[in-house]
């Protein structure tokens, strides 16, 4: 099935797909996003998504916006693309009006969405772990809000690649590990892991309130608390959690080799049970829904 784009009520193919150049989120970054994937064609953490995007929204002031209509458009998408692992991206935007940094008077939200196959992290990642460097996290001071001025994470990222690494690990001021450019951060020393608390400073991850729950289930002790870069380094595991980079072990940091340098099994027990999850909730959606 084609790749497919939504813009403002109507189905697209995505080369076709256009938005306004005077669009807020095109201009200030005045816009807030979602990403949502779907395993064998469905998806997953429907509820979750939709209330973050609910408060994203709220938080920035949007006029209020019927939660259940976007739902239903997301699930049309899903419909119409008819891909086994499909990857939705939501963005809804304050509007389309003259450049003015004041909120415009009776400017209609603008709604886009893209559905394309997941971009998966690459299976050799995956299988020997992946490298990370920090780097000083100077984003702005609300990124709980998950909103598209994502600049600093672009950079970040870039960073990280130009330094032969996959991803770049934010590191506050007062040397506070925080996340990743686009997932949560999880620390094991002694079979104990440890998870940033939810801050204004980090995005509040679907991804990662799974883990804690899982965790939680499995009888893995697991606390919400700071830990600074070099409790980062000395760890005996690191991995990232998100959308799309799912549980993901971070191996090297800095060039410094974390526990042994090799995908720690407290990771690869994660992996495997948020993957059943997924495919459980998944089951559960398709039962509450049709
Ligand atoms: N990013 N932290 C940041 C900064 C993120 O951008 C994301 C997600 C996460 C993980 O959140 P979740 O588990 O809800 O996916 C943490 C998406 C996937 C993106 O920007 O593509």
């Amino acid at each position: 099935m084609p790749e497919l784009a939504y813009v403002n009520g109507t189905f697209l193919p995505i080369e076709k797909a256009m938005v306004s150049v005077e669009d807020r989120g095109y201009q200030f970054g005045d816009a807030v996003y979602e990403v949502i994937v779907s395993y064998n064609g469905h998806p997953v953490f429907m509820d979750e998504h939709m209330a973050r995007l609910h408060r994203s929204l709220k938080e920035l002031s949007f006029p209020e916006i019927s939660i259940d209509n976007i739902r239903a458009t997301v699930m049309e998408l899903f419909d119409r693309a008819k891909m086994e692992r499909a990857e939705i991206y939501i963005q809804i935007s304050r509007g389309v009006a003259p450049r003015n940094h004041s909120f415009p008077i009776n400017a209609e939200t603008q709604f886009i969405m893209t559905a394309r196959k997941v971009a998966e992290v690459p299976e050799n990642i995956r299988k020997q772990g992946a490298k990370a460097i920090t780097v000083k996290d100077l984003r702005w001071g609300r990124c709980d809000i998950k909103t598209v001025q994502l600049l600093y994470n672009v950079l970040a990222k870039q960073k990280a690649l130009d330094s032969g690494v996959f991803d770049a690990i934010f590191v506050s001021e007062d040397n506070i590990a925080r996340e990743a450019t686009s997932s949560n951060l999880f620390i094991v020393a002694d079979g104990k892991l440890t998870t940033h608390p939810l801050t204004p400073d980090i995005l509040p991850g679907i991804t990662r309130a799974k883990v804690i729950e899982i965790c939680v289930e499995q009888n893995l002790h697991v606390s919400e608390q700071f830990y600074n870069k070099e409790t980062l380094l000395k760890s005996d595991e690191v991995f990232l959690t998100g959308t799309i980079t799912e549980v993901l072990s971070i191996v090297k940091i800095d060039g410094f080799k974390i526990g042994n340098g090799k995908v720690g099994p407290i990771a690869k027990q994660l992996f495997d049970a948020l993957r059943v999850r997924s495919k459980q909730k998944q089951a559960n959606y398709k039962n509450e829904s049709r």
